[in-house]
């Protein structure tokens, strides 16, 4: 099985620095004990308030092989005034190599548009990271194909194939994240289902599908090995259980044990 990336969504967690070490120091502990058999890669998303701070830890000891830097969100543009933005310029300059794009809690809970999405998914790839793009339905009813169509087409508006091959794809069904309403969970079956349908609208559209897909609709100690074991779910993009430090080395064992 080829090495699965599990990137944490920190969100607006943790709320001090010293928490954020806290995690860092025991996930690093841990790489230190796997020693040669790591099966994961990682990508860390901490708030703006931390970026640089946790950047710069993980450049030493056993973090600086296994984990990348990774930023929740990215500004439309590179140099224009825009209260409260942060640059992909800026966001370079600190090593970011990751950003999280449209992330369903921007999408639905701040109001942001498939073209806002599009234009900051422009944004990361102008600035050379690589785009992690979220997507998935609100509800599962019978039209959950055509809405992942509709967000496909309007995301991925004028990119050229050679973009959209950098991209990676998070599916993440709004309707299974932890902390909204009447959130419920999903299956390795029915996520299969999705990730195959986004292959084939980006095969029918653009000829070509990214080649990295992640499951993000809260994933955790108790379920992280049912998705995972898919070949066709190549990592996992966690929320809350990632800032839980006990919770996320747990995650981690268990995907080196796949
Ligand atoms: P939770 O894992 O906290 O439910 O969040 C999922 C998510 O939004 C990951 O990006």
């Amino acid at each position: 099985m080829s090495k699965k990336l599990i990137v944490a969504n920190w969100k607006m967690l943790p709320t001090t620095l010293a928490e954020a070490e806290g995690v860092l120091d025991l996930i690093n502990d841990y790489l230190e004990l796997l020693n040669e058999k790591k099966e994961f890669s990682l990508v860390f998303c901490p708030s703006f308030v931390f970026i640089e701070e946790v950047g710069k830890i993980l450049k030493t000891s056993h973090l600086e092989h296994e984990a990348e830097l990774g930023a929740q969100d990215i500004a439309v543009e590179d140099e224009t005034a825009l209260t409260g933005e942060v640059s992909g310029a800026m966001l370079q300059k600190l090593g970011v190599r990751y950003v999280i794009i449209g992330h369903s809690e921007r999408r639905w809970k701040l109001g942001e548009s498939d073209q806002v999405v599009n234009q900051k998914l422009k944004s990361a790839i102008r600035n050379d990271m690589v785009p992690i793009v979220c997507m998935g339905e609100r509800e599962r009813d019978e039209n959950f194909s055509k809405f992942l169509e509709k967000q496909i087409t309007n995301t991925f508006e004028g990119l050229t194939s050679d973009e959209i091959s950098r991209c990676i794809i998070a599916y993440e069904p709004v309707w299974a994240i932890s902390t909204n309403p009447g959130a419920h969970s999903d299956t390795p079956q029915s996520a299969l289902e999705s990730i195959s349908v986004i292959k084939e609208v980006f095969s029918k559209i653009y000829h070509l599908s990214p080649k990295t897909y992640l499951y993000g609709g809260s994933v955790n100690s108790k379920n992280v090995a049912n998705f995972l074991k898919e070949e066709e779910i190549n990592g996992v993009l966690v929320g809350g259980a990632s800032v839980n430090k006990e919770e996320f080395v747990k995650i981690l064992s268990l995907v080196s044990k796949l």
